[in-house]
């Protein structure tokens, strides 16, 4: 199903995770990776290409940072709405590579949201993978993501979360008052086999990469995703063209040695 033309899908689930983000669950039934991307329209606004953030075969869930007009428009909208969704698009993780390694997820803010595609595809398939290890790093307690989901994740996954600075808050989540880096530098990973997915702003995948290469991570055992401006999503229009890779059909996810140079255009 990976047609140009979009469809449309009700809303089955509309969830407020923050002031500013909203999970919305669509009835969409599609098959895809951890990491692929769906674009997301609304006739008479807009299109915005948005993070699968669920893995199943019955549902599709976004998670929505309201920051213009489309977001916010669909921030707007409530169970039993409509939006029209093509797709999905993109490289996703390849997850059956990884059988057997120890995982380290490491997501910033709404960088969070495509890392959750992996966290749920594990839960699946949680004998084939060895330790899963999250950092979740986070501005404040009020932006913390996934709320409902964490202490669940506490139960079955080695989870750390942190905030750059604490502040009184209507969510109480037990997290670190530190930046995410600090956490990691503290971890230990021993076992060779092992790999890493990063997901942030920028500047923290940045060090985030330079602190597991000092943990003696190979360039191999790193996966990134990226998000640039895009338009058509589907390498026609090449808005999100960088070096010659066009971000919307070579990755939005990326191995770290097959685009070290890209890293300096961060
Ligand atoms: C592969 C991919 C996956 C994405 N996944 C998600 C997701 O899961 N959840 C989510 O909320 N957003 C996601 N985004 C970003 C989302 O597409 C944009 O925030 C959205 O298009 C903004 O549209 P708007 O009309 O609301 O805001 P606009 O008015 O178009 O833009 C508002 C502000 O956001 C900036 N902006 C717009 N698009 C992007 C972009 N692609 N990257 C960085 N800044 C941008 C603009 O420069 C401007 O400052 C993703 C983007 C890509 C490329
Ligand atoms: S978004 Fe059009 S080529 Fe990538």
């Amino acid at each position: 199903m990976n047609s140009l033309t979009p469809k449309q899908y009700k809303i089955i689930d509309f969830h407020r995770e923050t002031n500013d983000t909203v999970t919305l669950t669509a009835d969409m039934k599609i098959k895809h990776e951890p990491g692929q991307f769906v674009e997301v329209s609304l006739p008479g606004i807009g299109e915005a290409p948005i993070s699968i953030c669920s893995f199943s075969k019955d549902y599709v869930k976004l998670n929505i940072r309201q920051v213009g007009n489309m977001t916010n428009a669909l921030a707007g909208l409530k169970k039993g709405d409509k939006i029209c969704i093509r797709g999905p698009y993109g490289t996703g993780y390849p997850m059956h590579y990884f059988k057997g390694d120890n995982l380290i997820i490491i997501g910033g803010g709404c960088g969070v949201a495509p890392l959750k595609g992996i966290i749920d595809y594990v839960e699946k398939f949680r004998k084939d993978y060895g330790d899963i290890i999250l950092f979740l790093g986070y501005r404040s307690p009020d932006d913390i993501l996934f709320q409902k989901e964490l202490d669940e994740w506490k139960e079955k996954f080695d989870l750390t979360v942190t905030v750059d600075q604490n502040s009184e808050s209507k969510f109480c989540y037990d997290a670190n008052t530190e930046f995410v880096t600090e956490a990691l530098k503290r971890a230990e990973f021993d076992n060779e086999k092992k790999v890493a997915f990063i997901c942030g702003p920028p500047i923290m995948m940045k060090f985030v990469v330079g602190i597991l290469k000092d943990k003696g991570f190979n360039d191999d055992q790193i996966y990134l995703s990226f998000e640039r401006h895009m338009k058509c999503g589907v390498q026609k229009c090449g808005h999100c063209m960088i070096n010659g890779i066009y971000v919307c059909k070579d990755g939005p996810v990326f191995r770290y040695d097959q685009v070290t140079e890209l890293s300096e255009k961060w």
